[in-house]
């Protein structure tokens, strides 16, 4: 079973985003398939790195959007995508020096799992959904 899922309530109504989003819960899911599946260091990382490979184009995607429209909550919009980016490379670093350590790192994927969750369905249902309007008033859908 999938860790998370993307359902009709999280679409924000245009569908290029969607389809990104549906992305990001489809490497989150790769990233919790490679925890629970005991993945080796270099595929493990792989996989962490991939996924905030893909956030950052996801964001850089949505703002160029945004901006082209002249979103006017773009601003704060963009501060949240940058604590986001943050928060996860810091993660990424910790992960990285309890996997050079050899110290138990398990814990803090858990974590990693948890918090990505929560902030990816919670931003797109309380941030990501204020544009709808913005965008499908101009046609963009
Ligand atoms: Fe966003
Ligand atoms: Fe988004």
């Amino acid at each position: 079973m999938a860790f998370i899922e993307w359902t009709k309530e999280y679409s924000v109504g245009v569908q290029e985003i969607d389809e990104q989003h549906k992305q990001l819960v489809q490497l989150t899911n790769e990233l919790y398939t490679a925890i629970v599946g005991n993945y080796d260091d270099i595929g493990l990382r792989k996989t962490f790195q991939g996924l905030i490979d893909y956030v950052k184009v996801h964001f850089s995607h949505e703002e160029g959007m945004m901006a082209k429209v002249n979103y006017p909550g773009l601003e704060p919009h963009q501060a949240k995508h940058r604590e986001l980016v943050t928060r996860i490379v810091n993660y990424f670093k910790e992960y990285q020096a309890k996997m050079a350590s050899g110290a138990d790192s398990k814990h803090l994927s858990k974590e990693v799992l948890m918090f990505l969750r929560d902030w990816l369905f919670h931003h797109i249902l309380e941030t990501d959904m204020k544009y709808r309007d913005h965008f499908h008033a101009r046609g963009i859908k």
